[in-house]
């Protein structure tokens, strides 16, 4: 174990009633850092800070903050603070009171609560708010309140449940920018929920990816965006192509009827793969320059870059991302780079492909 994991899960389970929640979760939580719990609705992310807060015990496995095993000790001597997803401020008290409610429990002076108080409204860039009303400030300020709430009980890991899921697009991406800022500034240990792949690609040192109660893969953004495990990863985060192929030997694959460089190696000749390619490593080339063609089906003006879609001759969809335009009932080349071939095989684990990873990455 690392000397700085603040937050380790080991073979953690949960079940209720008779359905299994979470399975078999090991996680190390590092000092200092932004982690996203990433998944569908209902893949048990909420279970697992619940699980890291004290508000649920786990069935099996052991929790330990600091070293420390806490799977009996009570969320209020946890060096943990949640902000949850509703945010749960008290409607009919002002900024002050709501940020104070848990000092004043605590029966902390009332001089040195306001001091607190006005620390906690400073990190989230409030000052001076003390005296408004819940119901007087926007979304984005209730947001903040309720971190500022979690603030002043000075965490060592900050848990945030989908805290930006009310917010307005434009809002929501300020936020982003303001949240990963706060985590560097403060240097505590944030684990962040969302349902959301841009969020969590944009904001994390470390993505854990859920699916079903499990972890699927971990890594940090560029990993898992380059490197998907399977298809529900592939697919889960940002736009794929997926179409079956056969591994032909070390660095080579065999798919639409061709064979082609990849970057992949430690995988048996003749095997069943997977093969992955982003739209946005995809160029459009001639058809004899092209390493497939496409008949293209559709475009649309993304803002950006174009968003085509075309289908190659076994029938394969291929979504194309580019800044130059194609036409619509043409057949076009499209080339890429043996590295933008990415290999999936069907049902391997995340240990087997970190080890297959390793034994060609050197
Ligand atoms: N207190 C509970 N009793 C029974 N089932 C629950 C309870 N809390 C959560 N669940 C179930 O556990 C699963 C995971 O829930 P949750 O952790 O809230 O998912 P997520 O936060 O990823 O949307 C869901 O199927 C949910 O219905
Ligand atoms: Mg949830």
């Amino acid at each position: 174990m690392a000397n700085n994991a603040i937050i380790t899960l080991e073979n953690v389970s949960k079940v209720y009633d008779d359905e299994t929640v979470l399975r078999d979760i090991t996680i190390e939580i590092e000092r200092g850092k932004f982690y996203t719990l990433l998944g569908p609705s209902g893949c048990g992310k909420t279970t697992i800070l619940r699980l890291i807060a004290g508000f649920a015990d786990a069935t099996t496995g052991i929790i330990k903050i600091n070293g420390q095993v806490v799977n009996d000790v009570p969320p209020n001597k946890r060096k943990v603070n949640t902000v949850f997803q509703d945010y749960a401020l008290f409607p009919h008290l002002n900024v002050f009171d709501n940020i104070a409610f848990g000092l004043s429990i605590k029966k902390m002076p009332k001089d040195q609560i306001k001091i607190k108080v006005a620390e906690a409204l400073k990190m989230v860039q409030l000052s001076g708010y003390e005296n408004r009303e819940i119901s007087e400030m926007s979304g984005g300020q209730q947001q903040r309140v309720a971190i500022a709430r979690a603030l002043v009980n000075e965490p060592e890991v900050l848990l945030l449940d989908e805290p930006l899921s009310a917010l307005d697009l434009k809002l929501r991406t300020d936020m982003q920018y303001e949240l990963r800022e706060l985590q560097q500034r403060l240097g505590i240990t944030f684990i962040f929920v969302t349902h959301d792949q841009e969020e969590a690609l944009a904001m994390s040192d470390w993505i854990f990816v859920m699916n079903k109660g499990e972890i699927i893969q971990s890594g940090t953004p560029v990993d898992i965006y380059d490197e998907p495990i399977n298809r529900f990863v592939a697919d889960f985060i940002g736009e794929s192509n997926i179409v079956p192929g056969t591994m032909v030997a070390d660095y080579k694959v065999n798919f639409v009827g061709k064979e082609f460089e990849c970057a992949d190696a430690g995988i048996k000749p003749g095997e069943q793969i997977e093969i992955v390619i982003r739209p946005e490593d995809l160029e459009l080339t001639t058809v004899e320059k092209g390493k497939l063609v496409v008949n293209i089906d559709t475009q649309l003006f993304r803002g950006v870059h174009y968003e085509i879609i075309g289908y190659d001759k076994e029938g394969n969809e291929w979504m194309i991302h580019s800044t130059k335009k194609a036409e619509v009932g043409t057949d076009v080349g499209l080339s890429f780079e043996a590295q933008d071939i990415h290999v999936m095989r069907p049902g391997e684990t995340e240990a087997e492909f970190d080890a297959r990873l390793e034994s060609y990455e050197g």
